[in-house]
């Protein structure tokens, strides 16, 4: 269907319309139209404007028409915020008919307003200039909206220029409390230390008068001319002679610095010795202690002296634990699960259910001299080794079990 043609000045599409419709629907327009319109002839006179247009600047447009074509401008004057510079814009407009402008101007009355005024040539259909059309369009809300847009949106970069001072200055303050922290667990650590050595100092005293009362009273009887009272005596002293050599090994134990040493370990020789050294003190408690040592043990690589700590903290644990009823000590030694595995059993009461889980707790001790370190330090040094400590306890003995790793083995077995 080709496009009916018809001679009018609006786009219609296809549908024919007569010169009075076309200007009912202009009419119509006008009224309806947000934009303030005002047309005037080309030199000026005003002509026509909408509803709209005398809402904007506050006065009634069809009596000012009435009143002549000067009238509408003459009501505008007053109410624009610069009014000789509007003047002087309408006569530089109205000076060149072609001329096509935008500008904003601001009203005043009958309230503050910002208007999008444009203004453009209207010709005829030989595009000869015939008049002048005038929009006029409130931007105030429109601007208000981008003022507070771009208020806020510097505010907000503000704000997060704020942000990024405080994250850095919370980073540096990590960084000071990652420090001091760092710091107090060194002293922690060191009054940890200190602290065993204190507890242990006041069990070692206790000891060294428990064995130094029956030295005194042997040497005096020593003193005497009986032969058979001074051997007799001779052998005690040296059994508290010898009680006294394992507490000086263990305070030395405690005292020794902290940083390890690791080196291939002899374990085997390492039992060997520590049953030596504990079998005096087993014997005045009636202990038996017996060692166990399988061959071809694999080579544990670690901290002679740290190990030697452990084996002893276990092994007198056994001691003291067999203290009222004697029995007999047992330590073994096995390859086990790609390493070594050292146990020592004793024949004691065990370990009551409801204390197990405080066992390996700092300072937990059940012994009126005892400090409560010995299986926490040792734990503490087998983990370290990447080894394992386990413990089986029941009415009729207890064992701890250690596990280290073979040489070149995989940690944790
Ligand atoms: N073989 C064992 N049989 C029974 N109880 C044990 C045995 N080994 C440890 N315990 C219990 O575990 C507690 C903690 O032992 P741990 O060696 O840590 O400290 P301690 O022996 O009391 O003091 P120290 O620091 O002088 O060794 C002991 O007080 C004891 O009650
Ligand atoms: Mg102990």
């Amino acid at each position: 269907m080709s496009p009916r043609t018809h001679n009018s000045s609006l786009a219609t599409g296809d549908v024919p319309m007569s010169s009075d419709e076309e200007l009912v629907l202009l009419r119509a327009l006008l009224r309806a139209s947000d934009y303030g319109v005002l047309l005037s002839d080309s030199t000026g006179q005003d002509l026509i404007c909408n509803p709209r247009f005398g809402e904007m600047f506050g006065f009634d447009v069809v009596e000012s028409l009435n009143d002549g074509p000067e009238q509408v401008r003459a009501q505008m004057i007053p109410r624009v915020m610069d009014p000789e510079e509007f003047v002087q814009t309408l006569d530089e407009i109205y000076a060149d008919p072609t001329l096509t402008r935008e500008d904003e101007i601001a009203i005043l009355a009958p309230k503050y307003r910002l208007l999008r005024r444009y203004t453009a040539p209207v010709l005829d259909d030989h595009m000869a200039v015939i008049g002048r059309l005038w929009t006029f369009l409130d931007i105030t809300r429109t601007r208000r909206l981008e003022q507070k847009v771009r208020t806020q949106s510097e505010q907000l970069k503000q704000q997060s220029r704020e942000l990024a001072n405080a994250l850095k200055a919370a980073h540096g303050r990590l960084h000071k409390v990652e420090d001091v922290l760092t710091q107090t667990q060194q002293q922690l650590l060191e009054s940890e230390k200190l602290s065993a050595v204190g507890l242990l100092a006041v069990s070692v005293a206790h000891d060294i008068r428990n064995i130094l009362t029956p030295l005194a009273i042997e040497l005096a009887l020593a003193d005497q001319d009986d032969r058979a009272q001074r051997a007799e005596s001779f052998d005690l002293i040296q059994k508290q002679v010898d009680r006294l050599s394992l507490l000086t090994h263990r305070l030395l134990g405690i005292a020794r610095p902290q940083a390890t040493h690791r080196a291939p370990v002899d374990l085997p020789a390492l039992v060997a010795h520590t049953a030596e050294l504990l079998r005096p003190q087993a014997a005045q408690e009636n202990v038996t202690v017996s060692i166990q040592i399988a061959k071809k043990i694999p080579t544990v690589v670690g901290d002679l002296g740290q190990l030697d700590q452990v084996l002893v903290n276990l092994a007198l644990n056994g001691v003291q634990a067999m203290h009222a009823c004697g029995g007999t000590l047992t330590i073994s030694l096995a390859r086990d699960k790609g390493g070594a595995c050292l146990k020592v059993s004793d024949t004691g009461p065990g370990i009551p259910a409801n204390i197990r889980r405080r066992l390996f707790d700092p300072f937990f001790t059940t012994k009126e001299n005892g400090a409560g370190l010995g299986l926490f330090s040792s734990r503490r040094i087998v983990q370290d080794h990447g080894g394992v400590m386990k413990l089986r306890s029941s009415s009729s003995g207890t064992q701890f079990s250690i596990w280290l790793p073979a040489e070149g083995a995989k940690h944790g077995g």
